[in-house]
């Protein structure tokens, strides 16, 4: 089965199918160097958040790459902290102002509640949709290519949707091997919505799995090239995280082979031990 370099977001935005993961990656020599490793290895596609507190490394990395701003697609998110219409417009721009450019070409709200708060976060579907319109509104300026979401469940998109008959073009969530996401991933198909995988390594637990090293054995790839490629197979944008020049290259050297339609359904119930905290 072929997978796509680019996906064409529902907007006619092309956004590379492999994207740069920072979270976890700190701010200064570390996330600089890293950064740039990735476009030296051909990302093209960063993804970074006010709350992963590396936007400046970020990009300066992205302003001394030496690759058009134009050729390098970069992702930030709003704090989850912080919503509201005013308080988003705010938060982009300092956004802005931390990675030194002057348009993103993704923003998402980070999370539909804030972190640390228990409920479903339904108490925060007005807010949210404050922050949405702030949003499309930077998106109607021109200031931003497109706009999503980051783990909202179909319960806190619905709201969004309904309020403002604007649909995110992309939803990041968590999403790997043992952890396929079936909900939203059939919300995200029909409302024509990118699905992006974060944590495609379930933060470095996948590699506890020894199922996963015997079929890398099989078909001689890495266990992370493996977790990239079913991913991709299944159409989504994973975004894997590493700051080791080897592991950024293996990362993304996964377009020239296939995994089985019976190893891809292994990997589906692939029981990984389950994630203790977001990001
Ligand atoms: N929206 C959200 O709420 C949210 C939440 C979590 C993550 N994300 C995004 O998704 C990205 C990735 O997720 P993640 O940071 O949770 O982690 P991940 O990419 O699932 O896994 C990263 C871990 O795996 C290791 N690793 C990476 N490549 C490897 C390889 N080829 N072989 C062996 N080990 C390898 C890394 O170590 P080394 O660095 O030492 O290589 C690190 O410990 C984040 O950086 C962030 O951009 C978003």
């Amino acid at each position: 089965m072929d997978v796509q370099k680019a996906y064409v977001l529902s907007n006619d935005i092309t956004i590379p199918s492999v994207g740069f993961g920072t979270w976890q990656i700190p701010d200064g020599k570390t996330a600089y160097d890293a950064t740039l490793m990735a476009f030296k290895h051909g990302y093209r596609h960063i993804d970074t958040a006010a709350a992963y507190g590396n936007e400046p490394s970020v990009g300066r990395a992205i302003r001394d790459a030496k690759i058009p701003r134009s050729e390098i697609f970069v992702t930030s998110k709003l704090h989850a902290q912080k919503k509201g219409y005013q308080i988003t417009l705010d938060e982009f721009q300092e956004t802005l102002d931390r990675l030194g450019t002057d348009y993103l070409d993704l923003y998402l709200i980070h999370a539909p509640k804030p972190w640390g708060e228990s409920g479903d976060g339904s108490e925060y579907h007005a807010r949210n949709i404050e922050s949405w319109k702030a949003m499309i509104e930077l998106y109607h300026q021109g200031k931003i290519r497109a706009i999503g979401v980051s783990n909202f469940l179909p319960m806190h998109l619905d709201p969004l949707i309904e309020a403002t008959s604007f649909i995110p073009h992309v939803n990041q969530i968590y999403l790997c091997p043992g952890a396929p996401q079936n909900d939203s991933v059939a919300y995200a198909r029909a409302h024509n919505i990118l699905i992006e995988a974060y944590s495609p390594f379930a933060t470095g637990r996948l590699f506890q799995v020894e199922l996963i090293h015997e079929l890398a054995r099989r078909i001689h790839r890495s266990p992370a090239q493996i977790a990239m490629r079913w991913s991709l197979q299944k159409g989504h944008l994973p975004l894997p995280k590493s700051v080791n020049e080897l592991r950024i290259k293996e990362n993304i050297d996964v377009f020239d082979f296939e995994l089985s339609e019976s190893d891809m359904a292994i990997l589906d119930i692939l029981d990984v031990p389950p994630k203790v905290r977001n990001a």
